[in-house]
């Protein structure tokens, strides 16, 4: 807020994030996953961590369900909750491009507004939304956690998809429709993209 941002002064550190990009032999972004739950999200970001790293980057993953076991947990999923969890998860990767790493985060991330305000925090180049497509009948017949069965019995409430809403990405660098692609089809395509387009390596 206003008060706190006339009384609080940025201490400029003298070890820049180029220097760090300079030190790892890569640039540094945010790879934004967002979609429904059991569209893949975490999946295709686990296995891309693992190209990358491979391919000698430094890179670590912010999952969704990870974070709300630490630094998120005292949110739920209301509507206000999801966009404080959207910004704790953006201003973190935030630090980690900061120090030089590739970060890819997986949270559904439903509503548009919040992940604009997530890319807005980023340089223009630095943040790659991937929106990881699929259907809700396809997450829902898949429904790895049981979650949809007991989001229909009406055990869970504000379950995105159910009783809460997703807004689909306007513009994501990338789409990646898992109805259609399997894993390695989604990475392959993913990680040229990173490679080829983004300037990645
Ligand atoms: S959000 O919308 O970005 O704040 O959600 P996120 O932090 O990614 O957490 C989603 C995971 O929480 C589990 N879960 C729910 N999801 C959606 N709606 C409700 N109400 C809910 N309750 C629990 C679910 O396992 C999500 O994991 P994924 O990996 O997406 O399936």
């Amino acid at each position: 807020n206003e008060e706190t941002e006339k009384n609080i002064v940025w201490h400029q550190s003298t070890i820049k994030k180029e220097d760090r990009q300079k030190l790892n032999g890569h640039k540094s972004c945010m790879i934004w996953f967002t979609g429904l739950s059991g569209s893949g999200k975490s999946t295709i970001a686990n296995a891309l961590q693992h190209v990358l790293y491979k391919n000698n980057l430094r890179v670590y993953l912010l999952d969704g369900d990870n974070l709300r076991h630490g630094i998120n947990g005292n949110l739920s999923f209301s509507p206000e909750d999801r966009k404080e969890n959207i910004r704790r998860t953006a201003e973190i990767g935030k630090l980690f491009v900061d120090a030089g790493i590739v970060v890819l985060a997986a949270v559904i991330s439903p509503f548009e507004e919040d992940r604009l305000h997530a890319r807005s925090i980023f340089k223009e180049d630095e943040f790659i939304e991937v929106y990881v497509k699929c259907s809700l009948a396809e997450c829902e017949k898949r429904d790895p956690k049981g979650l949809y069965k007991k989001a229909r019995n009406g055990e869970i409430k504000q379950f995105t998809g159910i009783d809460q809403s997703y807004e689909e990405p306007k513009k994501p660098e990338i789409i990646l429709d898992t109805t259609e692609l399997s894993l390695v089809q989604s990475v392959e395509l993913l990680s040229s993209y990173l490679f080829e387009k983004a300037g990645l390596k």
